[in-house]
C-alpha cells in the first residue's frame, strides 16, 4: 500500500493515473478508520480503478479544542484495516498540518444557501468553514472523478454537493448509506472513547429514531419531537442537545409536513463528553 505524507508525491502518482486515463475514487477520512469508513473505500474501488483515502485530523473543523486534543490517532492500525479492503488499489494520504495548511492554520468562509446555518452549523460554530476549507483543498491536490461521503454525517454531504455546485468543481458527490454496530449504534471513531455505561446506552438513540419514524407517520413535526425529548429525559446517561426533524433538502426543521417532500430526522447527544450525532430518513 503506497502511503504519502507530502502532496507533491501524491501529486505525481495521480498524473500517473490521469495519463493512464484511470479513475479515481476519494475517501476522506479523520482516520480512526471503521467499518463505516471502509464501506466508503470498498464502493470507491467497485466504481473506480484507484481509491485515494486521506487520514488527516483537520484542526480547523474542531469548535472544541479538547475534542480536537483527544481525537482518536491510529494510521497504523488505519493502514492495515485499509490492506483488508485491497493492497494495491488504494493510495492513503497522510499529511502533516503544514502540508495541507502551511503555516496559515485557518478556515476560509462559505455560504451554502443557507445548509450551513442549521444543526451542526448552530451548535459547533466554524465547523462548516473548517469542513468547506479541508474539503475544497483535498478535491484540488486529488483532482478525483468521484468522492464518497457517508450519510452519518448528512448535512455535511448536503454541504459538500452544494460546495462542488457553487465552486463548479469537476467531482460527483456520492452518498453512502450509514453503517451501524450490530446493536444499532452509528459506528463513529469517538466511540472508542465512550465508557462501558455510555456505551451500554448508546443504541438508545438510534432505537428513539427507529420510533420517531414510525410516529412521524401519523403524527405531528412538534408532536413527534416533544415525544423524543421526553425519552431522552427518562435517560440519565444520555444528554440530548437536539432532535430535529428537516426537510432533507433545505435542512430547514419542518413546519407543516407536505406529501410533495422528503423528511429527516436528526440528532445530537451528549453521552458524557462525547457528542454522537445520528439521523434517519422519515418518508
Ligand atoms: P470522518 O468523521 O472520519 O468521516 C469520514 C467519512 O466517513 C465521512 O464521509 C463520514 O460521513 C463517513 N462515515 C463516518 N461514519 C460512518 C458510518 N457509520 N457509516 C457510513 N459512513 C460513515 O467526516 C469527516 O471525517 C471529516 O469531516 C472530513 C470529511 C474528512 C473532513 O475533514
Amino acid at each position: 500500500m503506497k502511503v504519502f505524507h507530502n502532496k507533491s508525491e501524491l501529486s505525481q502518482l495521480i498524473d500517473d493515473f490521469k495519463t493512464k486515463n484511470m479513475l479515481i475514487g476519494f475517501v476522506p477520512t479523520m482516520g480512526a478508520l471503521h467499518e463505516g469508513h471502509l464501506s466508503l473505500v470498498e464502493k470507491a474501488l467497485s466504481e473506480n480503478h484507484v481509491a485515494v483515502v486521506s487520514v488527516f485530523v483537520n484542526p480547523t473543523q474542531f469548535d472544541n479544542q479538547e475534542d480536537l486534543v483527544k481525537y482518536p490517532r491510529t494510521l497504523e492500525t488505519d493502514i492495515e484495516l485499509l490492506k483488508t479492503v485491497s493492497d494495491d488499489k488504494i493510495v492513503v494520504y497522510a499529511p502533516a498540518v503544514e502540508d495541507v495548511y502551511g503555516d496559515d492554520v485557518k478556515s476560509q468562509s462559505f455560504k451554502f444557501d443557507g445548509l450551513e446555518n442549521e444543526m451542526e452549523g448552530a451548535f459547533r460554530e466554524g465547523h462548516f468553514n473548517g469542513v468547506g476549507t479541508i474539503v475544497k483543498r483535498l478535491f484540488e491536490i486529488v483532482t478525483p472523478n468521484r468522492a464518497y461521503f457517508g450519510e452519518k454525517d448528512f448535512q455535511q454531504l448536503q454541504i459538500i454537493k452544494k460546495l462542488v455546485e457553487l465552486h463548479h468543481i469537476p467531482v460527483k458527490v456520492i452518498g453512502c448509506p450509514i453503517h451501524r454496530a450490530e446493536d444499532g449504534l452509528a459506528m463513529s471513531s469517538r466511540n472508542t472513547r465512550l465508557t462501558e455505561n455510555h456505551r451500554k446506552v448508546a443504541p438508545f438513540i438510534y432505537e428513539t429514531l427507529k420510533s420517531a419514524k414510525t410516529k412521524f407517520g401519523t403524527k405531528s413535526a412538534k408532536n413527534v419531537t416533544e415525544w423524543v425529548e421526553k425519552q431522552f429525559k427518562k435517560q440519565p446517561l444520555l444528554e440530548l442537545e437536539y432532535f430535529i426533524i428537516a426537510d432533507t433538502d433545505t435542512l430547514k426543521p419542518v413546519k407543516r409536513k407536505s406529501t410533495k417532500k422528503t423528511y429527516r430526522a436528526f440528532v445530537a447527544v451528549y453521552a458524557g463528553d462525547i457528542r454522537l450525532i445520528d439521523n434517519i430518513a422519515l418518508n
